[in-house]
């Protein structure tokens, strides 16, 4: 029996929504498990790291499987796992969350699913830190979190983007920018200004969102939170995100911690990343485009 595991990219954030909204997109990491009986965990990876993630104990998809078959109690007795990865690393876009997923869903199908689908999501949130990836990436779609009596709520948010997709650019630009150090860099405490800037905008960000309103989501996806503090630290990434609205992008933001950035078109249009990643370049970074669109779909798991 192989069990075949598909998880999306994500873009946490969108803008205002700091550690609150996320939204799952069209690339995906794949990976297949088999079970074995040889008592080794064999790792192979093609595609984004390859060559350079560890394919050891020390590979968060390893660390998770091994996570469900402690927490069900059950012996491993070998596993072999092959990776296609799609989503870049370090990028905003929610690698760690999928390698994370990827291996609590492989195993947990493995295992016969001793866990839901809410415990795994629950499990993964609480591995991760932060619910704006991995409940996207588990859900699919538009995805709000809270945080309730210490028991994190995620909820997928009807949304035209959902149904519809939109399209997107990314701009990865090639700059080493880890979520910690962009965590770090942020103030204890905000001003009620922004605040209420921000708070007002994340509700526009989902209604725009919700009806397909670019012209209010280009008015919305704005943020005082945390962009002004880490796109200064990024070369380029101001220049980029004013030449991606430049040409024609409804709205451009941050995609989750960065380094890369996200802008929406009512149409695939490769101009904007073109105008990006020239930005990017002005300023002495290569970049990469990934033209993609929205996902309504988020993590599966098949048995084949
Ligand atoms: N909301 C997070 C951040 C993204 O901006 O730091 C990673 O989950």
């Amino acid at each position: 029996m192989k069990i075949h595991v598909k998880v999306p990219a994500t873009t946490a954030n969108l803008g205002p929504g700091f550690d609150a909204l996320g939204l799952a997109l069209d690339l995906w990491n794949e990976a297949d498990f088999v079970a074995t009986d040889d008592r080794q965990i064999t790792l192979t990876i093609a595609g984004e790291g390859e060559g350079k993630l560890p394919t050891d104990a020390n590979n968060p998809i390893v660390e998770a499987a091994l996570q469900v078959y402690d927490l069900a109690k059950k012996p491993c007795s070998g596993i072999r796992i092959h990776c296609i990865n799609r989503v870049p690393l370090s990028s905003g876009l929610g690698s760690s969350s999928t390698a994370m997923l990827t291996g609590l869903l492989g195993a947990n199908a493995l295992l016969g699913n001793p866990f839901n689908d809410e415990e795994i999501l629950k499990l993964a949130i609480e591995n991760e830190g932060h619910p704006d990836n991995v409940a996207p990436a588990m859900l699919g779609g538009l995805v709000a979190s809270i945080v309730y009596e210490g028991r994190v709520i995620s909820i997928k948010l009807p949304a035209r983007a959902n149904r519809s997709p939109m399209h997107v650019t990314i701009v990865l630009p090639d700059f080493d920018f880890p979520t910690r150090q962009a965590r770090a860099i942020l103030p204890k405490q905000v001003d009620r200004k922004d605040a209420i800037y921000n708070i007002s905008r994340a509700v526009m960000v989902t209604e725009a969102l919700r009806t397909g309103d670019l012209d209010l989501l280009g008015k919305a996806m704005t943020d005082a939170l945390h962009q002004p503090y880490r796109l200064p630290l990024i070369p380029g990434a101001q220049a980029a995100m004013e030449a991606g609205r430049h040409a024609g992008a409804a709205a451009v933001a941050l995609s989750g911690a960065g380094p890369s950035l996200i802008a929406f078109s009512s149409k695939q249009d490769p101009n904007i990343g073109h105008s990006m990643q020239r930005a990017f370049e002005a300023a002495g970074l290569s970049a990469r485009i990934f033209e993609l669109s929205t996902s309504y779909e988020g993590a599966e798991v098949m048995i084949v």
